[in-house]
Formats: C-alpha cells, structure tokens, sequence
C-alpha cells in the first residue's frame, strides 16, 4: 500500500469511526453488546479472542470518544482510535509507511510520548511486541521525543493483528487509561497481603475514589485483610468482618477492629461508617443482600465499594440486577467497572443519598 492509499485511510468518511477495543480476558462479548446498545449499528471483528476488537461505530471519533470517557462502559477497558489500518503481511512495509505519517506530525516534535505495541497470533511480526515496540522507536526518532510510560503527552499504540497493522495516535485521556491496553501494572509490595489490593488500588484510580478523606471504614469479607491493609495504609479506622482469618500482620494494629463472624451476624450502629467495602466472593444476589441488610451503618453520603462476581452466562443482566438492588437501598450508582484486576467480576462504586 502506498502513502496515498494510507493516507486515504485516514480521510475515510468522517461520521464513522473505528477503534481497537479491549476488555478483559473472554468479555469482549459483552463489551460489544454494551456498544451495541450505545451506537447501534456496529461492526465488529475479534483480533484477539474474548479479548481485542476492532469496531466500525456510526459516530465520528470525538463523538465516540466523548460519549465513552463521560458514561464509561462496564466490560470496555481500553480503546485506541485508528488513525491508519494497513492491511499486509510486510512489517518493514507497514512501519515505514506509518513512520513517513508520524513523522509529519509537528505536534509529536520533542514530546513526552507512549509507544504502546501488542500483536496478535499470527501476526507478521514474528518476534515480541517489545522488539516490535523499539523498532517503532527507532523509525521515530527523528520526532526527538522523549519515549516513556508515564505521563505520556501522546500515546503512539500498534497493533499488529494477522493481516492488518493498526495505528493510532492520541491523547492518553482517550484511550480510557494511559496504560497499554488498559492492563495497569502495581508494584507487588514485600509482605503484601494479597493480590486483592491491587482492585481497590485500581478501583481507587477509576473511580478517583479519595480514600483518605474517609475515617472509619468497614470491610466486609476482610480476610485475609488486602483491602484492609490498604485502608489502614490511607488512614482510616476499620472494622473487618470475617469468620476467617486475619492475616498475623496485622492483628496488633492499633486501628483495626476485627469481627470474626459471619456478616449476617454483626450489629453495628446506625451511621457508624462513612465507607462500607465488601469483596466477598459468594453468590451475587445473596452478597447483595447481606450488604444492603448493612446499609443502615454507614452515613448518608457514605460511600460504598463492592465487587459482583459473575458467576452466571447473563453477566449484564445480572449486573443491572444488583445495581436495581442497590438503588432501590438509597443508593446512587458512581461507577461500574471491570477492572483488569478483576477477574470474573466487576467493581461497584457508589454513594448513599
Ligand atoms: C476474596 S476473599 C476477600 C479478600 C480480601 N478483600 C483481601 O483483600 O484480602 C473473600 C472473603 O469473604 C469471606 N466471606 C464469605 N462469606 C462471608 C460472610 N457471609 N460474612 C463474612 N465474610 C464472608 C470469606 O471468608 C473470604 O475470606
């Protein structure tokens, strides 16, 4: 293909847009189903099953970017608007050609810039997506851009699907997450409790949830005690409730209350926290319930993280059961999310009223 015919690409009719689409392993279904329902007519193909797509939406880009920054989507973790699709096996082909483009961008020139790069099996690139990633660099570096993952100016991402080069050029904010493919990395702490800390780490990001203005939290579920490492880190007083056990690390903290009992067991008083959080991993519909019986402690204003697990073949229907439950218990609905480090579940974020 030649730099007309690339160029061309991006020049295709305006009311339309395509964007690579990501979402957690073996959930791309319902991310194309929330799509779906969002913009009607769509045209889909998967690039990596259950995992990445590329869709055609009827809505020119900023509209489709707006629409899914302002009302995010629960199974859609990360886009990348499609600036150029090179159809091809050639990689020298694809990356000189989509380097000819970038290379006219003046606003590339000297910036803080994310090259982010995956592939798909049966790519033409045979080696990794690192080598794929340095090799873009290197076309680039007459840009003089300061290559970096961390608060990027410009986000450059490829991918590089089995008869297609993708590229996009865009600013972080649009991508839903500056992290490639949305697959947010922590730094696993030494004595770390639990993977599970790594949810509210992230749920704390989403969501811009501000942990630390909160007091007095309780954590039902708690053991053995990753959330609750992470609220005590940020400050706050809690409360953790769980037949099981604690981990010993934390047993003498002066700001922890433990309750070893099941949830539906524990009387509290009346607006006795200001956050509730519950991970428990047990049957939706019934941790629903337990949470909501528990409502009457935390305060009007108070608010609540917890994850639904999708323990069914209808996952949105399902989701939209326990959001109506929460609702109909005065609660109103912030945020609702898949996060990546959620694996067979979503992250609630809401506030009582
Ligand atoms: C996935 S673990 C929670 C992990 C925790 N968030 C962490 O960060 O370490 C789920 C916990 O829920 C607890 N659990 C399940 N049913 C419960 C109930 N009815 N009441 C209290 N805890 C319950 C289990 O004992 C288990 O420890």
């Amino acid at each position: 293909m030649d730099e007309q015919n690339a160029s061309n690409q991006q020049d295709h009719d305006q009311s339309t847009s395509k964007l690579i689409c990501t979402a957690n392993h073996g959930f791309a279904p319902y991310a194309q189903e929330e799509l779906r329902r969002r913009f009607g007519s769509v045209k889909s193909t998967m690039l990596i099953p259950g995992e990445v797509f590329v869709v055609t939406l009827e809505s020119t880009i900023e509209a489709a970017v707006d629409s899914l920054k302002d009302n995010p989507l629960i199974f859609l973790r990360h886009i990348f608007p499609v600036l150029m699709e090179l159809p091809g096996n050639d990689p020298d082909e694809a990356l000189n050609q989509a380097a000819a483009c970038l290379l006219k961008r003046d606003d590339l020139e000297g910036r803080r810039i994310s090259v982010q790069v995956r592939k798909a099996e049966g790519s033409s690139w045979t080696e990794s997506p690192g080598l794929l990633r340095d090799r873009l660099q290197t076309e680039l570096s007459p840009l003089e851009a300061d290559f970096t993952v961390t608060e990027p100016e410009w986000v450059i991402s490829l991918f590089a699907a089995k008869n297609a080069w993708y590229f996009g050029v865009s600013d972080p904010s649009s991508n839903l997450s500056d992290w490639n493919g949305g697959a947010i990395r922590f730094q696993r702490e030494e004595g770390q409790i639990s993977r599970a800390k790594f949810k509210l780490l992230e749920a704390e990001r989403q969501f811009e949830i501000p942990f630390s203005s909160f007091h007095n939290a309780l954590d039902i579920g708690a053991a053995p005690g990753g959330w609750t490492s992470f609220l005590l880190e940020r400050g706050l007083k809690v409360t953790a409730v769980d037949p099981a056990k604690m981990h010993e690390s934390l047993l003498d903290h002066p700001n922890l209350r433990i309750v070893n009992k099941n949830a539906s067991d524990v009387k509290f008083k009346e607006a006795q926290f200001d956050l509730l959080v519950c991970d428990m991993s047990w049957s939706p519909k019934l941790m629903a319930r337990l949470v909501t019986d528990l409502l009457y402690a935390l305060a009007p204003g108070g608010t609540a993280v917890v994850t639904v697990k999708l323990l069914t073949k209808k996952p949105m229907a399902l989701v939209h059961e326990i959001m109506d439950i929460f609702e109909d218990s005065r609660m109103q609905i912030q945020g609702a999310k898949q996060l990546f480090h959620n694996r067979d579940e979503i992250t609630l974020y809401m506030i009582k009223y």
